[in-house]
């Protein structure tokens, strides 16, 4: 059997006899809160199958399934200059992509860190602050200043409901933010008053989805391309469907939107299972949902995305060493209490410390938190980071299968994006051992049949095709939302 991906993870060095018996037990006992089985992976995607359904019913339900209102398929034929930005958890990229008309393109692009405050701060100063550096991007690519408006596809990595391209009402924040004024709101008139503010000449054509870019950029260069997919600070994936199959739609679309016209779904699961049904979830998910600013919402997303694997492993740590007194005894844990002092980084080089004493953990742990930590409890440690982030691949497949299972997809590349799965060591593996737990395709089979594959750059250049597809859709008379929109 051949796989597009190696078949197991490298096997760690070391052995957990030098591991106290009482500290050995507790990591046992998380190893069987943390593993999900294979039965248990499937009974998540039947499931799963179902809500992704009942999202597009006229009746709804927690997954928003959000029709984006991308009708019809990249043909690489695209050509012009579009600005795409594109506001992520920790990053705005601003990129200027030129379409060659060949299924070719040109990026040039920058990255601006978002200030912290800004994640919890007022709304204005979000939307100036990305205008200004719209405009700062603007004077340097054209020096001599640019004679046309220049279009922009916003991805806004966010659920927010669209009655049409150039809209996003915000349903709510979730990766930890926490923005007031803006929930219920649509932010594409927020952002273009701020670029007008700001004196840039700069037109919002579409608002999209980073799994919704991802996807058409993927397919962009790859037939096969199926689904986009995000594994980063949040989870979520696109996919699609077909008008005629979402009900919701039904008597809403104007009349040249043919009920066999494609509809990007832009799924929004990360808030799967927030009725709490059918998730393996630990005390610990219960308590970062419990601290979380928006308590009860993305359960799903809360279980496997970058921004809570540190959280959920400091809740392991401190219970460890707080109220249990088997590790770190005796040393002083004020950063160890910090709320998000671990990002993903942290169990990241965990777990991807290559000597046999752990010594990078151990520095890890002096410099950052300043405790100072035993072989075995470094050994302990880094069991508990595989633990966190096995569950994470894990869980994490199970939008895939279920988008793939919904559509009858028997073969698909999954074009993935997202720092888990660009950067968390042995994401990769572990998510396509995975789906063959869930699929259990038989060892006659010599490829795996639904991989998933790295994503073109769905927030650039999927973000400027979607532009560039409106305008030509405008262009035509043809319309890019529901009636009256
Ligand atoms: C957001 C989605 C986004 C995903 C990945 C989630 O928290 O709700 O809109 O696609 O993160 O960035």
């Amino acid at each position: 059997m051949v796989h597009l991906a190696p078949k197991a993870l490298q096997h760690r060095k070391g052995t957990f006899t030098d591991v106290p018996p009482e500290l050995l037990k507790e990591v046992k006992n998380l190893e069987s809160q943390f593993y999900v089985n294979g039965d248990k992976l499937r009974e998540i995607v039947d499931h799963f199958v179902g809500e992704l359904d009942k999202g597009l019913s006229k009746e709804g339900g927690n997954i928003p399934m959000i029709p984006g209102w991308v009708m019809e398929y990249p043909t690489g034929k695209e050509t012009g200059d579009y600005l795409a930005i594109d506001l992520g958890g920790t990053n705005l990229r601003v990129v200027l992509v030129r379409l060659g008309g060949n299924r070719d393109f040109d990026t040039t692009q920058c990255k601006f860190q978002l200030p912290d405050h800004l994640r919890t701060g007022k709304s204005e100063d979000l939307w100036v602050f990305i205008a200004e550096c719209l405009k700062n991007f603007v004077d340097e690519v054209f020096p001599d200043g640019c004679k046309e408006t220049l279009p922009l596809g916003f991805t806004f990595s966010y659920p927010a409901s669209q009655e049409k391209i150039n809209q996003g009402i915000l349903q709510r924040w979730t990766k930890g933010w926490s923005i007031d004024g803006v929930e219920g709101k649509d932010v594409v008139p927020m952002l273009q008053e701020a670029i007008e503010k700001v004196g840039v000449s700069i037109d919002v054509v579409a608002l999209i989805n980073d799994t919704t870019g991802t996807l058409v950029a993927s397919m962009y260069t790859d037939p096969e391309a199926k689904l986009g997919l995000i594994f980063g600070t949040g989870v979520n994936g696109a996919y699609f469907d077909v008008v005629k199959d979402i009900p919701k739609l039904e008597g809403k679309c104007p009349q040249d939107i043919l009920p066999d016209s494609p509809m990007a779904i832009n799924c929004e699961y990360g808030s799967f299972d927030n009725e709490k049904l059918i998730l393996p979830r630990t005390k610990y998910d219960v308590r970062i949902d419990e601290e979380s600013p928006r308590r009860g919402q993305q359960t799903f997303e809360k279980m496997n995305s970058g921004y809570y694997l540190g959280e959920i492993l400091r809740f392991i740590l401190l219970e460890l060493a707080e109220e249990k007194h088997l590790i770190f005894k005796g040393q002083d844990l004020t950063n160890l209490k910090k709320p998000f002092i671990m990002d993903t980084s942290f169990p990241s080089k965990i777990e991807e410390d290559p000597f046999e004493n752990l010594s990078e953990v151990a520095e890890l742990f002096e410099s950052k938190l300043g405790i100072t930590t035993t072989v075995p409890e470094r050994k302990v440690i880094r069991k508990i980071a595989e633990l966190v982030g096995e569950r994470s691949a894990r869980l994490s497949v199970c939008g895939i299968a279920a988008i793939c299972k919904k559509r009858g997809y028997k073969t698909a590349h999954c074009a993935a994006d997202g720092s888990v799965y660009n950067k968390y060591p042995g994401f990769k593996i572990r998510a396509a051992k995975s789906l063959r737990d869930i699929f259990q395709w038989g060892d006659d089979i010599k490829q795996d049949p639904i991989v998933i594959v790295p994503a073109e750059d769905g927030s650039g250049v999927g973000a400027a095709i979607i532009a560039a597809l409106t305008e030509k859709r405008l262009k035509d008379g043809k319309s890019v939302g529901l009636k009256n929109a």
